[in-house]
């Protein structure tokens, strides 16, 4: 399992995100964004985080570092925001921890440049886990010290919402229109070739390893822990071998405009980074 730590300090909301994680300070003196299993998704977006990220991190993909924290809600009983409180409260016990990074800022495609290898690498990255948390309104990437870094990957795997129908529902074309790096994913095939044959069994095994055992409790039909993450890695196995179905057209991506996006609320030119 993933390093466990307990929160001994609450220390604000991050109001930016859908779920209203918190930031808080653990034993270990690390400080985290703590995601809830209280709370709207529960626990799955957690598990998601972990098997997506993980994952990422093993490609070779910068991903904060991911722990298990311990909660008592006590910690934040002098919140006043009665939501928190409230989330606080229905997230007693484990939940996730991703790493600080403190003065990073949202990445805006309009303001820093990224390579067609990253970018080609990060979108078959996430069709592979099929995120449609990358979008240009929501790009769920942060620039910290110079470098792009993946967050939020808690919409991946969304068969796991429904298991009966897994299969069927993470076969179809994953969906590059909303990319926030389609237009500059020119070099699909080869983030394809370097990281398709790294996406064995035993580096899912080793991936789903780390979801604690409470987060997979309980799963409807499912004979315990150990057969919901046997599941995960054969429907992941299966996806990483040929042939891949839901691969986005390469062409629709290289031939995407490398300009503005169609749609979004990014605000160009503010921030400024290397060419
Ligand atoms: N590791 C981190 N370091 C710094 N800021 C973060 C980190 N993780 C998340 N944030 C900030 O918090 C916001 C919400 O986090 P996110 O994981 O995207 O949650 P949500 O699922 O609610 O969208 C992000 O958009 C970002 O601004
Ligand atoms: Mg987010």
């Amino acid at each position: 399992m993933l390093p466990l730590v307990t929160a001994v300090r609450y220390v604000t909301p991050l109001r930016e995100g859908g779920s209203l994680p918190g930031i808080v300070e653990a034993d270990d003196l690390g400080t985290y964004v703590m995601k809830f299993h209280g709370a709207g998704q529960g626990r799955k977006a957690l598990v998601a985080e972990v098997v997506a990220g993980e994952l990422g991190r093993r490609l070779g993909l910068r991903v904060p570092r991911l722990v298990v924290i311990d909660l008592d809600p006590l910690i934040g009983r002098h919140e006043p925001d009665p939501d928190v409180q409230d989330l606080l409260k229905a997230s007693t016990g484990w939940n996730l921890g991703v790493d600080y990074l403190p003065r990073s800022f949202g990445f805006d495609p309009l303001g820093w440049e990224v390579d067609a290898a990253f970018a080609s690498r990060v979108l078959w990255f996430d069709a592979f886990i099929g995120n449609v948390d990358r979008s240009w309104r929501n790009p769920n990437l942060l620039v910290w010290h110079g470098d792009v870094w993946l967050i939020d990957h808690g919409a991946s795997l969304i068969f796991h919402h429904a298991w009966a129908n897994a299969a069927r529902l993470f076969s179809g074309p994953y969906d590059v229109d909303d990319h926030v790096l389609a237009p500059r994913a020119t070099e699909l095939a080869a983030a394809e070739a370097e990281f398709a044959p790294q996406i064995t069994e035993d580096l899912l095994r080793d991936v789903v390893a780390l979801v604690p055992d409470a987060w997979l409790d309980g799963e409807p039909g499912f004979d315990g822990p150990g057969a919901v993450r046997d599941a995960y890695v054969e429907i992941l196995l299966k996806r990483a071998a040929e042939p891949r179905t839901w691969l986005p057209s390469l062409d629709a991506a290289a031939n995407r405009p490398r300009t503005a996006p169609r749609r979004g609320a990014n605000r160009p030119g503010r921030l400024g980074g290397p060419a």
